[in-house]
């Protein structure tokens, strides 16, 4: 199967923070590679915007080596990759300052989509926002993109929502919640809504609870600052986790349009009930000595961010409740964390017993169990029951129907597009679907603040947990305690 390619139409983007992290990472290769494939219109210009001085040519050369890093080996093709990088500019500007704005409204042209990405520190919004209009650089039709972190608590992120609403619409801000452009993500939305099948079971009669697991292997390294600060509830559960838990619970929108399906979103999150103290479990990675046999030390948490008093949480898991009829008594039970035992993103759905079951335990009987993989190998599994093949009476046996997209769609199932570059073109087509609102984004944190403000409040410290376990004892007891286990997390 070939991916359908279509062309956007030509744009000037413009990235303020242009040599920082995420550019170099994700922006210049997403684009690229969408370049690569025929998306990104030739006649389009990336401009690269930052404090320091320097040459178009310099960023250029910038922006080649950050594609020689961050670009797969065989997708680095150097005539393309020329190419596209003849269609970088770079200015530089002074965010909170008048210089360089007039050398950038000069370079914009008229007939073209004209998009700005902030990739800055959030308290630079406001500058930013205000001089993109006072130098006519924006019109109506302008976009703007912002990264999480979108605030650290409600009233932080109203103050942003404010900044940049003084400026431009609701309609013309994209706020990345990267989460929702992975590929896997977006198939919940099909899988739910394209199939019949699905539908009548997903409800409070027939699920008996849902997991959602993020689990990474990496420690905090070098970000341990932001990090510190941040703790995973801000980090993941509050953007990311949030998203996934919206797209398993919403309503089916009314249509396939940004704002039916971002209302469906807003309502599960105002339906979400506080979390009490006891449906909360938070971790921090311990370290680990360096083996005889070569094994390397690994630093703790607490080494990584270099506080030894630090509260802040690597892992945390809960248990939400979202208050409507669908849902009703259905627990979902979110977990996250630094250092685990593998790099696996996953949603189970977890189904009830038939209403009358004629085989029990003893037979061999376990529960259906819809899991959605979003990463690493993308794909869904159902665990059906079957007979057990053989003489000797009735005995079950669970087999999974396994669907990796690897293999059900060949190259276009693991050839899949990083989440950056299907944003960053969704930017440029002007739609919102798979970007945060406003209101989402506030009652995402409405949500969250009084569990963080619980858990200080009380003085709570996280458990401790090995790197490369499963997470805090504590965390199994969440389950346990409701009669549930969570599911094993595997690479
Ligand atoms: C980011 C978080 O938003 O998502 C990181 O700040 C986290 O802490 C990352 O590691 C996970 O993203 P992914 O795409 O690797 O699952």
């Amino acid at each position: 199967m070939v991916a359908r390619v279509i062309p956007v139409d030509p744009f000037d983007l413009v990235v303020f923070g242009g040599t920082g992290d995420l550019s170099k990472r994700k922006i210049l290769p997403g684009l690229y590679l969408r370049f690569l494939t025929g998306q990104m219109p030739p006649e389009s210009r990336i401009i690269g915007a930052a404090r320091s001085e320097m040459t178009d040519e310099a960023y250029r050369k910038l922006a080649a080596a950050a594609l020689e890093e961050f670009v797969a080996r065989d997708k680095q093709y150097k005539e393309a990759m020329g190419r596209f990088l003849d269609r970088l500019h770079y200015v530089a500007i002074d965010a909170t300052g008048e210089g360089g704005w007039s050398q950038l409204a000069g370079l914009m042209r008229p007939g073209v989509v004209r998009a700005f990405y902030f990739s800055v520190a959030p308290a630079l919004f406001g500058d930013l926002a205000e001089r993109l209009h006072a130098h006519g650089i924006a019109d109506q039709d302008s976009r703007i993109v912002v990264e999480k972190p979108f605030g650290r608590d409600l009233a932080s992120a109203r103050a942003l929502n404010a900044v940049l609403a003084a400026h431009f619409e609701e309609h013309q801000i994209y706020r990345i919640d990267h989460y929702l452009g992975k590929e896997t993500v977006q198939n919940l939305m099909a899988v739910r809504f394209a199939n019949v099948l699905f539908e009548p079971l997903w409800n409070a009669h027939y699920v008996d609870h849902v997991q959602i697991t993020v689990a990474e292997t990496v420690g905090v390294g070098g970000r341990g600052a932001y990090y510190d600060k941040s703790g995973a509830m801000r980090d993941m559960v509050q953007n990311h986790m949030m998203q996934l838990l919206c797209l398993i619970a919403m309503e089916p929108p009314y249509k396939f349009d940004p704002n039916a399906v971002r209302d469906e979103k807003l309502k599960v999150i105002r339906a979400l009930q506080p979390v009490a103290a006891e449906d909360i479990v938070r971790g921090q990675y311990r370290g680990k000595p360096g083996s005889e046999e070569g094994g390397k030390a690994e630093p703790s948490y607490l080494e990584d961010v270099g506080d030894a008093q630090s509260r802040t949480e690597s892992y945390i898991a809960l248990k939400a409740q979202v208050a409507n009829w669908r849902w009703q008594g259905v627990p979902f039970y979110l977990r996250t964390g630094k250092k685990l035992r593998a790099r696996t993103s996953e949603i189970a759905i977890v189904f009830k017993e038939a209403p009358h079951s004629i085989f029990g335990e003893e037979e061999g009987w376990k529960e259906n169990v819809l899991a959605i993989r979003l990463q690493p190998n993308e794909g869904m599994n159902l665990r059906v029951m079957i007979k057990e093949p053989g003489p000797g009476g009735m005995r079950l046996t669970d087999v999974p129907l396994d669907m990796s997209f690897a293999d059900a769609l060949g190259e276009e199932g693991t050839d899949i597009p990083d989440a950056y570059e299907r944003l960053i073109m969704d930017v440029i087509r002007g739609n919102q679907t798979l970007f945060m609102r406003g209101d989402e984004v506030e009652a995402a944190w409405a949500w969250t603040d009084p569990i963080i403000e619980g858990w200080e409040a009380r003085g709570d410290r996280p458990r401790g947990y090995d790197p490369g376990s499963s997470g805090p004892e504590d965390a199994l007891m969440l389950l346990h305690r409701d009669g549930r286990r969570w599911r094993e997390i595997r690479g």
